[in-house]
């Protein structure tokens, strides 16, 4: 096939540390996507949150069971929920449209309708273009933002968060709406991968901790809005900083991400992701 970036895009993907990629994901897959993301929200809805989803959200002391329901989550597909969708004792106070945070992590490996969606040969292609050379497709995410719901990301970068050696992590993140600042589209900093990452969230023990690699600030007057028509992929660098706001608006904002490494890196082995046996990574 022929070449998915041109190269001003490619030169921008270099200094910038992102591209941003409109028409990328043609209207069909991503019906078939929010289809799909329809079901599992209605499924949800009708035979009630998996066991364990609410009582991790429904009270804020569990922090050790929030915990675990993140750190198993790796290989399986899972509800994370909004703080204040339950009172404080455990009952739903919201419709399950707004109850939901995010689905994660391996929705691309277990669920055909994704797995569509996260193997394109536009999506290979892509990768090929912007280095990989064994692209291995760790992880992803549905993230609702719920109008006057969702709320802040703070600024971050992803390699904080799935640490190779050398970072390898790229993430693809793809608007199955359109994305403005009012409903809460994501903002970078250009040119901002080249500081690397400042933390490092990573496992201990039971638990996890952030190891504090440099304790500057992100500069936030710097980051820039990304405010995309929905079919867009911005694909982003490991190391570029980025933010997003609440949704302020009365819009969905609903996002799908993809994060991929490379498999001549060296994944650590104190990332939070970690897979059992069952499920190895996969490319393309
Ligand atoms: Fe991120």
């Amino acid at each position: 096939m022929g070449r998915v970036i041109d190269p001003g895009q490619l030169a921008s993907w270099d200094r910038d540390g992102f591209v941003v990629l409109p028409d990328f994901v043609d209207n069909e897959l991503q019906a078939d996507l929010r289809t799909r993301i329809a079901e599992i929200v209605a499924d949800y809805s009708a035979s009630g949150l998996p066991d364990g989803a609410v009582s991790v959200f429904s009270t804020t002391e569990q922090t050790h069971a929030q915990d675990d329901w993140f750190l198993t989550s790796g290989d399986v597909i899972r509800p994370f929920l909004e703080a204040g969708a339950f009172d404080g004792a455990g009952n739903q106070i919201v419709p399950m449209e707004q109850a939901l945070n995010k689905l994660g992590h391996a929705m691309h490996d277990l669920d055909p309708v994704f797995d569509r969606f996260s193997r394109t040969p536009a999506l290979a292609e892509l990768a090929a273009e912007l280095g990989f050379v064994d692209p291995l497709l760790l992880q992803s995410m549905v993230i609702f933002k719920p109008p006057h719901i969702g709320g802040e990301v703070t600024c971050h970068c992803d390699h904080s968060f799935l640490w190779t050696e050398p970072q390898t992590v790229v993430g693809f993140w793809f608007a199955l709406d359109a994305a403005t600042v009012d409903n809460g589209c994501m903002w970078a900093i250009p040119g901002g991968q080249t500081g690397g990452a400042r933390t490092r969230f990573r496992r201990e023990g039971a638990g996890t901790t952030t190891d504090v690699l440099d304790p500057k600030p992100y500069d936030m007057d710097a980051l820039v809005p990304l405010e995309v028509e929905a079919g867009t992929c911005i694909a982003f660098h490991g190391c570029l900083p980025h933010w997003s706001g609440p949704n302020t608006s009365d819009q969905p904002r609903l996002a799908y991400t993809l994060h991929l490494i490379d498999g001549a890196a060296h994944y650590a082995a104190d990332n939070w992701l970690q897979r059992g046996p069952d499920l190895p990574l996969r490319g393309f």
